[in-house]
């Protein structure tokens, strides 16, 4: 019983839990940006509220910080249905999710964080429900087994990933909706910390925040905690007010650059250029050489080198861009690949 208490609580990240309590938006008119999958969702609630329905089960994807999390407690407050909150590495057994899914009212949501790590026995269990609102359990063991068909009831699964290429398709086509959340323009950012700093009562000019805005990666979680910093930056060294001055100073501190790289972004930025030659080099070696996980480096740096085109994906590893070297302040004097002889 206790597990299922603790796997039905779920587990924030500990990124989540102080930054998020305050600064979640609760409704869509306090989510800003992303209209295009805001406006989608909003359809599909009136639509599913106007039949009496459950919603149909969506899938968020896009790198971590972006809102998939508040996004699916955003739905289950509009939809005014409970949410419950698990994480695919957090259901361990079939008997685990079976027993999630029995205690779910009527209309409930359940989400499902970091989806694509589900275990294919538990995916399996899935199906059915996600299907036919259904819970298939087999009795007995050997040629005495049989297979009872138990009815939940309705349900809507919201799964968030950041790894859409790991879903498995079975898993992936029963989404009746597919959202692919990307990093949020210069405006919306700034807005976004707008709203921050009235809720957290931080003096802010517009250009301190434009400042912050311009390196928060088009990430609103990345923007918030630079806010926060800034904040403390600016209430010990300064007069608490965050101007542009301020912000340049703090951030220059927090050392990160112009464009939102840190420590960590140069430095695999520099292991990729200095020791390997620019690449390509494996994501493995990579993180070996740096000492991190290649999951955080492909969850969390890299999609925003992507982005930026510093980095790129080849099928024989990463590789550094002119655009990277140039950022550094590095002379790019790689050759093109020889031709092979022949
Ligand atoms: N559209 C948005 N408008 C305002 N704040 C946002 C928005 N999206 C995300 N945030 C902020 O960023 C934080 C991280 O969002 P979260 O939903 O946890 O991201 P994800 O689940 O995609 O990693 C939230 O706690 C919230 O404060
Ligand atoms: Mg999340």
């Amino acid at each position: 019983m206790g597990k299922i208490a603790r796997i039905v609580s779920g587990k924030p990240s500990a990124d989540d839990i102080p930054l998020d309590s305050s600064l979640r938006p609760r409704c869509f008119d306090d989510f800003i940006g992303q209209t295009g999958i805001k406006d989608n969702i909003n359809i599909a609630i009136a639509a599913a509220k106007g039949r009496g329905e459950s919603l149909d089960h969506i899938l968020l994807y896009g790198p971590a910080g972006l809102g998939k999390t508040t996004l699916a407690y955003i739905i289950a407050a509009e939809m005014g249905v409970n949410i419950r909150i698990t994480s695919g590495p957090a259901i361990e057994r079939s008997g685990d999710l079976a027993a999630i899914l029995t205690n779910l009212r009527s209309q409930d949501v359940l989400f499902i964080d970091e989806i694509h790590r589900l275990g294919r026995a538990v995916e399996e269990v899935l199906y059915p429900a996600m299907e036919d609102f259904a819970l298939d359990i087999v009795i007995g063991k050997g040629a005495t087994a049989r297979s009872l068909r138990l009815k939940l009831p309705s349900l809507t699964l919201i799964g968030a990933t950041t790894r859409f290429a790991l879903l498995s398709p079975p898993l992936r086509n029963r989404f009746g909706a597919v959202h692919r959340l990307d990093f949020y323009d210069h405006k919306a950012i700034e807005l976004i910390l707008k709203r921050s700093a009235t809720i957290l009562k931080i003096k802010a000019e517009a250009r301190g925040l434009a400042e912050i805005a311009g390196r928060a990666r088009g990430t609103p979680r990345v923007a918030n905690r630079l806010l926060k910093r800034v904040r403390d930056y600016a209430q010990v060294i300064a007069n608490g007010v965050i101007t542009k001055e301020v912000a340049i100073e703090a951030l220059a501190k927090l050392e990160v650059d112009n464009v939102g790289l840190d420590e960590m972004d140069h430095k695999l930025l520099h292991t990729i250029i200095d020791k390997f030659n620019g690449g390509p080099v494996g994501l493995d070696t990579i993180a070996a050489a740096i000492s991190e996980e290649s999951d955080t480096i492909m969850d969390v740096y890299e999609p925003y080198l992507l982005q930026l085109g510093f980095v790129e994906r080849t099928p024989r590893g990463r590789l550094a861009t002119p655009l990277a070297y140039e950022h550094l302040g590095l002379p790019y004097n790689k050759k093109p690949p020889q031709p092979s002889l022949w």
